[in-house]
C-alpha cells in the first residue's frame, strides 16, 4: 500500500467519491488538467484491493464513502499514503481531528465544484511533503543508528580499558617498594607512570560518563534543584574548605529532570567554579536560578535559568563556545582535568531541551548559564524512534 515515490512520473490518484457526477468531474479534472493517472473505486473491498496490488501516490476519498468504512480502514496508513478527504460539510472539528491523525487536506466541495480547480496542486504538495517527512524520518533515524554505535562504541572501549589501568596502577604499587634501592630516578619515573594511570582513569571514566548521557533523559521526575545544590556543594566541602571560597546558593526552584544528571550537571559546573579560581583573590562563587522564557528551549518556552557564576582565571571570549568540545583544555597547566565536564554538561542541557553557554574575560571571572524547560515533552523527544 506504498505510494510509487517515483519523481517525474505523473501521480497515481485512486479516487473513492459516492456521487457518480462528483466522481467522473474529479477523474476529468485530475487527467486533464492534474497531469495525473486516476482510477475510480466502487466500495471499501475494492479500495483496499487496488492499494494493495498498484503502488498508488494518493488517494481522494469522500469522507462518507461507503458509510464512512474506507476513511476508517485507511486510518491506519494516514502517515504513510496520502490522503485527501473530500466532504460536502464543512465541520472544522472534523477536519483538524483528521489533520491531526495526518490526513493531508480536508476539502469542502461546493455546489459550483470550484474546490476540483486546487485538487492537483494539493496532490502535489501532499505527494512531496510525504516524501520529505519520509526521507526526514530516514535521516533521524539513520542519525539515531550511528549515535548508538558510537555511543556503544566508546562505552565498549573505556570500559575494557578499565581492567588493563588496574593492573598498571597495581603493578605500580607493588614496584613502589622493590624500586626504593634504585634511586631518586626509578622514584621519579614510577610517579610519572602512576600519575599518567590516574589521568587516564580520569578520561577513561569521563568518556564512559559521557558516553552514557546519551541525547534523551532516561528517567524523568520532579528534582528539587536546591536540594540537589546542597547535595553537590556538601560533596565538594573538601575543594571549598581548601580554597576558602565564599559560595552564595540562592533560592533554586523544583522541575521536570533526571536528578542523577542534574546533579552532574551542578557537580562540573561549581567544581569548575571552585576549581579555575585565582591565586591572588579570595575565591567566590554565586549560583543563582530565575524563570525566564525561552523560545531555543522545548517545552513552550516555560524554562528556568541558572547561573554559575565565579571571580576566577576567567577565558578569553572567542574560546567560550570550544570549552563544551570534548577534550578541549584552556587552562592546561593550571590543574588536572579530562576536558570533558562541559561537554558532559552540555549533553545533559541538551538532553533536557534545554542549553548551555560560558561568558567570561580573562582575569575575570566566569559565568555559565544552562537554561532548561520547566517540563519535559517526552512525545516529541520519543517519536524519531
Ligand atoms: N569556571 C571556569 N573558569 C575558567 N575556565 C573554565 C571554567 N570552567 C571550565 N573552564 C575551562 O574549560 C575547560 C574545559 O572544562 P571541563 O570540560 O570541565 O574540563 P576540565 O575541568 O576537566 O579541564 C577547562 O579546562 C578550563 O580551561
Ligand atoms: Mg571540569
Amino acid at each position: 500500500m506504498s505510494a510509487n515515490g517515483s519523481s517525474g512520473a505523473a501521480p497515481r490518484v485512486l479516487v473513492a467519491e459516492t456521487d457518480s457526477m462528483d466522481r467522473l468531474a474529479l477523474l476529468k479534472s485530475l487527467t486533464e488538467r492534474g497531469g495525473c493517472v486516476a482510477r475510480g473505486t466502487a466500495s471499501t473491498v475494492e479500495a483496499l484491493r487496488e492499494l494493495k496490488d498498484t503502488p498508488y501516490d494518493a488517494v481522494i476519498a469522500d469522507l462518507d464513502f461507503d458509510g464512512g468504512r474506507l476513511i476508517t480502514a485507511l486510518e491506519g496508513v494516514f502517515r504513510e499514503l496520502p490522503v485527501i478527504i473530500v466532504t460536502d460539510r464543512d465541520d472544522g472539528g472534523a477536519a483538524s481531528r483528521f489533520i491531526k491523525k495526518g490526513v493531508c487536506e480536508y476539502v469542502v466541495k461546493d455546489v459550483e465544484r470550484r474546490y476540483l480547480l486546487g485538487l492537483p496542486h494539493t496532490i502535489q504538495q501532499a505527494i512531496l511533503q510525504m516524501k520529505m517527512d519520509r526521507a526526514l524520518r530516514e535521516t533521524m533515524r539513520e542519525i539515531e543508528r550511528s549515535n548508538q554505535a558510537l555511543e556503544q562504541f566508546a562505552a565498549t572501549a573505556s570500559h575494557d580499558l578499565q581492567s588493563p589501568l588496574s593492573n598498571i596502577e597495581m603493578a605500580g604499587e607493588l614496584l613502589g617498594p622493590l624500586l626504593e634501592p634504585m634511586g631518586e630516578k626509578a622514584q621519579h619515573l614510577l610517579t610519572l607512570i602512576q600519575r599518567s594511570a590516574r589521568k587516564m582513569r580520569a578520561l577513561v571514566q569521563n568518556i564512559l560518563k559521557l558516553s552514557h548521557v546519551g541525547t534523551r533523559v532516561p528517567a524523568l521526575e520532579d528534582v528539587d534543584l536546591g536540594e540537589v545544590l546542597g547535595e553537590v556543594l556538601g560533596d565538594l566541602e573538601a575543594q571549598v574548605r581548601q580554597s576558602g571560597a565564599r559560595v552564595h546558593a540562592g533560592a533554586l526552584i523544583t522541575l521536570q529532570a533526571n536528578r542523577t544528571l542534574a546533579y552532574e550537571l551542578l557537580l562540573n559546573l561549581v567544581g569548575n567554579a571552585l576549581k579555575y579560581s585565582r591565586p591572588d583573590a579570595a575565591v567566590e562563587v554565586a549560583i543563582a536560578g530565575e524563570a525566564v522564557s525561552d523560545p531555543e528551549v522545548d517545552g513552550l518556552g516555560q524554562a528556568y535559568a541558572i547561573t554559575v557564576r565565579d571571580n576566577g582565571i576567567g577565558f578569553a571570549p572567542e574560546l567560550a563556545r570550544r570549552l563544551f568540545e570534548p577534550f578541549f583544555r584552556v587552562h592546561e597547566k593550571h590543574c588536572e582535568g579530562t576536558g570533558i565536564g562541559l561537554a558532559i554538561c552540555q549533553r545533559i542541557a541538551e538532553a533536557h531541551g534545554g542549553r548551555i553557554w560560558a561568558e567570561g574575560r580573562p582575569g575575570e571571572g566566569a559565568a555559565f548559564h544552562v537554561v532548561l524547560p520547566l517540563r519535559q515533552r517526552r512525545e516529541v523527544k520519543s517519536s524519531v524512534a
